[in-house]
């Protein structure tokens, strides 16, 4: 399963560059699918769930090549309406496929995504969505069958402000006939380059990054270039990384104003942040400080993705820090983990409260879902002694490029085992 070897307490010092950012490619990577045509994406990082829909797209009739970080989609000709089972249970991120195959072909047969480690993942207000789009959804089987002559654009209203949902609407949209609002949409940065990569191809989008998006359906679409914005949560896990050694390091090529959020909790928390155009350097020279509330919110609030490396931070700071996971109902199996390595940890629900210790000890430990592992190998960074964090490559590999590489790059004492 891979496990990482980490020798804990180097201060991480230097400078790294922040690669693509998963949750931006994948549905564009899935949108890739409506021009018919070519799609040129630069800026993809190489990750397990990037191939993982590489090879969906493969096995339903595209054809991609990759040229260092670029991959050239060809989407041309006749596409196979049968999105393979396996896979979609395997990344119920791939759910993103039946809006772009709607928006397509007006037909697809996907499998239920199912749940996963932080939660049920249940896709109602995608399905919703869809419907009032006018696409006729058969949920039979554990399959999802949608098919309709036409899409017709509607007012649709999220209960919640879905990611997912609010893409994969805007992914079956975009040849609606008409237009279509989506209004509580959620206002993530991976919105906003989804509706740029779209409306590069052809698409006629606004209001991205607000909670109402407009989507003018049109009838052609042509070949299209694009870069993918840099991973947010990955620079805020390396600013962490900085932070929970007590060193200084400098982050480059990212949008600092994406990460606001979660500068705005280390710096709470005494670190010492300098923002440049594209890059930040983070710094903390001593033991920090407990952030009292760390609630986490869509977007432009505290990010649920950022939970648990921030949790592992507060775990050395001074004081008790009280963590609210408003989004996810199970988001909290790092802690199990961390408390092996002498963390005091409660929860209650959705509350989570750390009260900071003076030191972590190393100890095997588990990683349970993607940013949970995340969190466990920053615990290691700052502990005494040797921490090993396993199932890496089932979990974190999906979603950092390289972590022990950029790691050890920085200072630290990592190296990975099969
Ligand atoms: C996206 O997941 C991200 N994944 C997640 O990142 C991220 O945590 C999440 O957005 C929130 O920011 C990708 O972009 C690939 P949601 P998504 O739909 O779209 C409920 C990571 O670590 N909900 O905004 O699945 C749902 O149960 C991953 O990179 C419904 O009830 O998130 C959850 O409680 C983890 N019905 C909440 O909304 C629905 O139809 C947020 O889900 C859809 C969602």
């Amino acid at each position: 399963m891979g496990m990482y070897i980490i020798n804990g307490g180097n201060r991480l010092e230097g400078e790294l560059r922040i690669e693509g950012s998963k949750n931006a490619v994948l549905p564009i990577l899935a949108a890739s699918i409506i021009n018919g045509k070519n799609s040129i994406i630069h800026n993809v990082p190489y990750l397990k769930d990037v191939n993982t829909l590489v090879s969906m797209l493969e096995s339903i009739g595209c054809k991609y090549s990759f040229v260092g970080n670029t991959v050239i989609v060809d989407s041309t000709g006749d596409l196979d309406i049968n999105i393979p089972e396996k896979p979609v249970r395997e990344m119920r991120s791939s759910i993103i496929l039946m809006g772009a195959m709607l928006g397509r072909f007006k037909k697809v047969k996907i499998s239920f995504p199912g749940g996963c480690e932080i939660g049920l993942r249940p896709i109602d207000l995608h399905l919703s969505g869809l419907r009032l789009l006018g696409a006729k959804i058969v949920e039979s089987h554990g399959y999802i069958i949608c098919e309709c002559d036409k899409l017709y654009g509607n007012e649709i209203h999220l209960d919640y402000p879905s990611v997912g949902a609010t893409e994969n609407i805007m992914l079956a949209a975009v040849s609606a006939e008409g237009v279509t609002t989506i209004q509580n949409a959620a206002r993530e940065p991976e919105i906003v380059d989804l509706q740029d990569f779209l409306n590069k191809m052809g698409a006629k989008i606004t209001g991205a990054g607000s909670s109402t998006i407009r989507i003018q359906g049109v009838t052609s679409f042509h070949d299209v270039e694009h870069t993918v914005i840099p991973d947010r949560i990955v620079a805020g896990t390396y600013a962490v990384a900085a932070a929970i050694t007590g060193g200084k390091v400098v982050i480059r090529d990212i949008i600092p104003e994406h990460i606001k959020p979660i500068i705005s909790k280390l710096g709470e928390s005494g670190c010492k942040i300098y923002r440049y155009d594209k890059d930040i350097s983070i710094s903390c020279s001593r033991r920090p400080n407990a952030v009292d509330i760390i609630k986490t919110m869509p977007y432009p609030g505290f990010p649920t993705d950022m939970q648990a490396q921030m949790m592992a931070l507060m775990c050395t700071a001074r004081g008790t820090s009280i963590f609210i996971e408003t989004i996810f109902e199970n988001r909290y199996k790092h802690a199990e983990e961390l408390i092996k390595m002498g963390a005091n940890i409660k929860i209650e629900g959705r509350a989570a409260i750390v009260k900071g210790v003076n030191k972590l000890m190393g100890a095997h430990v588990f990683s349970r879902d993607l940013r949970g592992g995340a969190a466990l190998v920053l615990a290691g960074l700052a502990a005494e002694g040797t921490t090993i964090v396993d199932n890496v490559d089932l979990h974190i590999e999906r979603g950092y490029e390289n972590l022990d590489i950029k790691l050890k790059n920085l200072g630290a004492d990592i190296t990975k085992e099969k």
